[in-house]
């Protein structure tokens, strides 16, 4: 089998740089690129990098070796075409189907998955007219990454950034590796609990857990190339932000049940992949707690935190909401899963059997999916993205069949 075949479309925008990074990785990985850049891109990047990095000739005319039909070839044998960036003026001519350079013909001809990463001002990207275009693209079946919040060109800072290159990368290798153009849970907006929960005895301490957040991450990139919208409420982890993921921090049980509750309230799907803390300390002490001479430590009063899963279960935003929960156990891992099932209230519980070196921290995972039904999804030892994938495979059944 030859090498993927990956179209990288540039077009106009300041980012433009960043997509230098993206075409290394793309090549790095084992992928042909073939750079197809907009003329205006070039006034950002020129057309000796994009060759060179790429090793192919970039051209963004149509009337360039015309005798090989570059407008239709391009298109027709590429495995992905990925716009990093996609200017506003880009997303609406591929959105009315114009055809006025090379980039914007490959797009007409190609018949693999699309995915666009649009960068540009927060007014040109909440435009009724680029979000209609956006509405467009998506409903024929493209990917477009929501563009990260933070610093734009110039002093501002708002919704239009190009996420990182790395994470772009994530997005385009997960679309290669399904290999099918329409992404499945597209115009679902899922809602993901990553990381674990710190209960705070002081400024200083906390009670918390080996939780890194790697799955709850997993979940959601592979939502994201899927086409959900997707919001990720993460609890004191230190990983980068997925692409296209609307990220809400939290520290505390009692902060993620609020951020999950606001952001379920829309919400097709919620999986509860956060390690939460079932207890809190009763005290927080505004002061660090001092050691006395020659007294015995105070115990420690612990009050329960709410069970954001089995809340989310029982008062459901609509009826056709999934909710998914985790759990992890150490001993009668089927036994207890099954009846943590039926005690959450939840559609699919995921099951794995943790111990000290197994599942916390390391990148891959093994595990059950459990169904209300009484279903039972085996699946093997390998990494996390693979049994998000298996997550999401379960979770796009139960939503066709409740959409039908
Ligand atoms: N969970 C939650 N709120 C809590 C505790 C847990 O939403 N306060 C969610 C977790 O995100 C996970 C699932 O519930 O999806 C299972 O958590 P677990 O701690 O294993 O369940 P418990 O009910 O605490 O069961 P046990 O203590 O018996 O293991």
């Amino acid at each position: 089998m030859g090498k993927p075949k990956v179209v990288l479309g540039v077009s106009g925008g300041i980012a433009a740089y960043k997509a230098c990074e993206l075409l290394r990785l793309l090549t790095e990985s084992g992928h042909e690129v073939r750079v197809v850049p907009t003329a205006a891109s070039l006034n950002f990047v020129g057309e000796a990098t994009w060759a060179a990095l790429s090793g192919n000739p970039a051209s963004t005319e149509v009337w360039e070796t015309v005798h090989e039909v570059p407008h239709v070839r391009i298109g027709q044998s590429a495995d992905l075409v990925v716009v990093a960036p996609a200017t506003a003026d880009m997303l609406a001519k591929a959105a009315h189907g114009l055809a006025d350079d090379l980039l914007t013909n490959t797009l007409l001809t190609a018949r693999c998955p699309v995915v666009f990463a649009p960068a540009m001002h927060t007014e040109m990207w909440e435009h009724p007219a680029t979000q209609e275009n956006v509405a467009t693209l998506r409903r024929r079946g493209a990917l477009v990454i929501e563009p990260a919040v933070g610093r734009l060109t110039g002093k501002d800072t708002g919704k239009g950034r190009l996420p990182d290159p790395a994470e772009i990368y994530e997005v385009c290798r997960r679309v290669l590796a399904r290999g099918v153009s329409e992404p499945d849970l597209a115009g679902r907006h899922v809602v993901i609990s990553a990381g674990g929960t710190r209960e705070p005895l002081d400024p200083v301490r906390f009670l918390g857990n080996r939780s890194s957040g790697k799955q709850g991450y997993a979940l959601a990139r592979t939502a994201v190339a899927r086409g959900a919208r997707v919001t990720l409420v993460a609890a004191n982890t230190a990983l980068a932000d997925p692409a296209g993921a609307d990220v809400v921090r939290v520290g505390t049980a009692v902060q993620l049940r609020e951020a999950v509750l606001k952001a379920a309230a829309d919400a097709d799907v919620v999986v509860m992949a956060a390690a939460v803390a079932d207890f809190r300390p009763a005290e927080y002490a505004g002061g660090k707690i001092k050691k006395k001479d020659g007294q015995d430590p105070a115990p420690v009063a612990l009050v329960r935190n709410p069970d954001v899963l089995a809340e989310i279960s029982a008062d459901r935003a609509g009826p056709g909401q999934v909710v998914v929960g985790f759990a992890a156990e150490t001993d009668d891992v089927l036994a207890n899963g099954r009846a943590k099932l039926l005690r959450k209230g939840c559609d699919l519980l995921v099951v794995n059997e943790v111990g000290e070196s197994r599942t916390f921290g390391s990148e891959e995972n093994e595990a059950v999916i459990l169904a209300s039904e009484g279903s039972e999804v085996q699946v093997p030892y390998g990494p996390k993205e693979a049994l998000a994938e298996a997550i999401w495979d379960q979770v796009a059944v139960r939503l066709q069949s409740r959409r039908a």
